[in-house]
């Protein structure tokens, strides 16, 4: 494993940077908020992120980074538990959603680092310590994510325990071309997603209701093509969402073993590079297709950014969990999932 020193934050602390790989797949990882900064699949970047550390913070597209404690939105920025009220940054302050675990969730903390070569691979383990009253979620949550490279597989394992009750939802918001990031749009591209049912949206991207995909621009349950068309297409949920930004509902009838846990085939994602499967033992999916990646500060190489240049294919529990008394840590339990990326090898 490979390390260096990747950049400074304007504070003066130091950012490094770990290398993990295989022959086909090598991924860079920064201590500050776990982030995937390159992701190389037989040699092509297919990962969103930049050179320096000030473009992660200058944009607020959470690229490559590990967010909690609860990943997609709060409605109103506020849940009730054990018959407490708490309050959350309304930090999605158009529509009053706490979004991505607030003002400074894990993506903006610098984690502790511990690599490790086995049999399977190779491993690095991030670990925090989020503690009680942070952001004003209730109890100290010890955090652990391993981000695992063996062969053409990708994966991360995201444990945890709290001492006290809480909402607790972890994922990546990884930007993936399966074209390469440096290369076209998402639209010649295509997607299957094994879902069944999506969450239906109101206009501030809260989940009103759990329906079928059937008949629907987001039936995605056989390969489909992510065309322009479909993107922009006339229809309410995909206006509501400026575009594809959903959470899909995983079928669970065709399974992975992996690490010893059976994990869900999720979604099958193609591009001119090859195919990527996602399994993960995680009830959802967030299909969010980049709809917001512009804006003048460039990518690494000097690569703009574009909408629809990646898409993030997020693993979750539904959003909004803790206003249906859903995705709650009991105090002592183990939190324990994975998100596999399987590549074609
Ligand atoms: C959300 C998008 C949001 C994006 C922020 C995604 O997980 O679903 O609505 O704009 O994160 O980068």
């Amino acid at each position: 494993m490979k390390t260096y020193i990747f950049d400074k934050l304007p504070d003066g602390r130091e950012v490094t940077a770990y290398e993990i790989g295989s022959e086909t797949l090598g991924a860079t990882i920064l201590n500050y908020g776990g982030i995937i900064q390159k992701l190389l699949y037989k040699g092509t970047d297919i990962i969103g992120g930049y050179d320096k550390i000030e473009g992660y913070l200058v944009s607020d597209g959470y690229q490559g980074a590990l967010i909690g404690r609860y990943a997609n939105r709060i409605r109103g920025a506020k849940f009730t538990l054990n018959g407490v009220e708490y309050r959350l940054a309304a930090n999605e302050e158009a529509r009053g959603n706490h979004l991505h675990g607030g003002m400074e969730g894990y993506d903006k903390k610098f984690w502790a680092v511990e690599g490790k070569t086995d049999c399977d691979g190779e491993h690095l383990v991030l670990t925090l310590t989020d503690p009680d009253g942070n952001e004003n979620y209730p109890g100290t949550v010890s955090v652990r994510v391993t981000y695992s490279v063996c062969g053409a597989d990708f994966s991360i394992r995201y444990e945890a325990v709290s001492d006290k009750d809480t909402p607790f939802n972890m994922t990546n918001h990884a930007y993936l071309n399966m074209n390469g990031i440096a290369g076209d749009t998402i639209y010649n591209e295509t997607l299957m997603i094994n879902a069944d049912e999506m969450s239906k949206v109101d206009e501030n991207l809260i989940p009103v209701a759990k329906v079928p995909v059937e008949g629907t621009p987001f039936d995605f349950r056989t390969p489909k093509l992510l065309s322009r068309e479909l993107m922009f297409c006339d229809d309410e949920q995909m206006q509501k969402g400026q575009g594809l930004d959903h959470n899909f509902y995983i079928s669970a009838d065709e399974a992975t073993l992996y690490q010893g846990k059976k994990l869900a085939k999720a979604a099958v994602y193609t591009g001119a590079l090859g195919a990527l499967t996602l399994y993960t033992d995680k009830p959802c999916v967030q299909f969010y297709a980049a709809n917001f990646m512009e804006g003048a500060y460039p990518f690494k190489g000097g690569l703009v950014r574009r909408r629809n240049g990646a898409l993030c294919l997020e693993t979750q529990f539904a959003p909004d969990g803790p206003n249906r008394g859903e995705a709650i840590l009991r105090a002592g339990d183990k939190y324990d999932y994975t998100a596999l990326f399987r590549f074609d090898d």
